[in-house]
């Protein structure tokens, strides 16, 4: 975040470069593809995207046909919103937010802060660090933990959690279908442990509540229904995954965002109000999510193409985001943008149940480290390390340097 960085440009990992090279071909040339290696369809522009997130009656979130039954994960499906479909997404969706409100979100933002200024006075008289292991990583686990009710000082063994089921992509090269049945048997261990380890946590909250977050799902109450044990485990440990790792992501993203742009940075120094439009633009241009699978129940036509029911649909939300049709210069970073269409949140009814909360900490976070230093870039000695980019775009250590006020 300076001006007065000089030294060599934080080299990309390769992939994403030929990533973004593979997509834009895509949205020239054939914006709807069967792709063969995976034997999946793809969809590229910003309005097949949209169309795709906006039918849930066509294109399912729930995969749970196409895995291999087993007792443990099928239990997953019961609280994971994110693979229901309406309407029982509707219920869900509507008992889960009756916990999860702004007022809810907005009252976190002092303790947020704390956590920021804790996390950065333990780097007190340091020059150099990795961003995400000394903040990236921490914060968004220890707000999320302190939510659920959980403690965060777990946080190794959900760092662990997260590595096993969110790094687990199957090959880019190998029929998804094939690939499915082997990436169960892999996260059935740790899908096990993290269930029992939400469960205890439900219990005990069942029986001595708090103010926490599972004990308001455990009293939340619509039309009579209540949420069972399964529904508040599985709904928890996805808030638990969902709502630590994407940020550590939009975290790390927005250094490396803003390090190969200096002048973005003078111009949030001399106006905070950017801070927030800056943020959106780090997530058109870097989703942490690059695209979200769909399942067709029906024939359905997407930008002249037929696409039959019962196959799996990539909506590729990092392509939707630098669709030329709908943003001018897409590869110009620009807090200005007027960005409500980057999809990095997603769109329709699963839109991001935790982007006030994602944004809210990213806001605080980066605030304060412009208050605190006067200079800060990424290492150009130090390495960064990249998630696979088809799991995840975003990076699992950022070096930098810093200067101090
Ligand atoms: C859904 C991205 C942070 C909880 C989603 C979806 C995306 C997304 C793309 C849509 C999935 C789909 O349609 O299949 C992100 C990004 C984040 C972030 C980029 C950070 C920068 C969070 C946080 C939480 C959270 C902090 C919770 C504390 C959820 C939940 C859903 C969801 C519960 C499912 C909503 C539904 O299915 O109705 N997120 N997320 N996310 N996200 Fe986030």
């Amino acid at each position: 975040m300076t001006s007065l960085s000089n030294g060599p440009r934080p080299t990309e990992p390769a992939d994403l470069v030929d990533l973004f090279t593979r997509l834009a071909h895509h949205r020239a040339h054939e914006p709807v593809v069967f792709n063969e290696s995976i034997q999946a369809w793809e969809a590229f522009s910003h309005q097949d995207v949209t169309r795709i997130l906006s039918d849930p009656a066509t294109f399912s979130s729930d995969m749970s046909a196409l895995v291999p039954s087993d007792p443990d994960i099928d239990k997953i499906a019961k609280g994971n919103l994110i693979s229901i479909d309406p309407p029982l997404h509707r219920q869900m969706r509507g008992l889960v937010s009756k916990a999860f409100t702004p007022k809810f979100v907005a009252e976190l933002a002092p303790r947020i802060t704390e956590v920021t200024a804790e996390l950065l006075d333990g780097l007190a008289g340091r020059e150099r660090f990795d961003l995400v292991h000394e903040l990236s990583y921490p914060l968004p686990v220890i707000v999320i933990s302190e939510m659920i009710g959980i403690p965060s000082s777990d946080r190794e063994t959900f760092q662990r959690w997260a590595d096993v089921l969110l790094n687990n992509e199957p090959p880019a090269d190998e029929p998804l279908l094939d690939a499915l049945g082997d990436q169960v048997a892999a996260i059935a261990p740790t899908v096990r442990e993290m269930g029992a380890y939400m469960l205890e946590h439900v219990r005990r909250r069942r029986v001595k509540p708090t103010d926490d977050l599972v004990t308001a799902l455990v009293d939340t109450q619509v039309d009579g229904r209540s949420l069972d044990d399964d529904e508040i485990v599985w709904f928890t440990a996805l808030l638990l995954l969902a709502g630590h790792i994407t940020t550590t992501a939009l975290l790390g993203n927005t250094l490396l965002c803003l390090d190969s742009a200096p002048e973005v940075v003078e111009d949030l120094r001399a106006d905070r109000d950017l801070v927030p439009g800056m943020l959106e633009e780090v997530l058109r241009m870097r989703p942490p999510f690059t695209k979200l699978a769909r399942l067709t129940t029906a024939d359905v036509e997407l930008s002249g193409t037929t696409i039959p029911a019962g196959q799996i649909v990539f909506a590729w939300l990092a392509s939707a985001n630098r669709d030329e049709s709908v943003f001018t210069d897409p590869e110009v970073f620009d807090p200005r943008r007027e960005s409500a269409k980057q999809a990095g949140f997603g769109h329709g009814i699963h839109f991001c149940l935790g982007a006030p909360l994602a944004r809210l900490e990213a806001k605080i976070a980066v605030n304060m480290l412009l208050d605190r230093y006067r200079d800060i870039r990424v290492d150009p000695q130090g390495e960064i390390d990249f998630f696979d980019v088809h799991a995840l775009l975003g990076a699992k250590s950022v070096p930098v340097l810093v200067q101090p006020r």
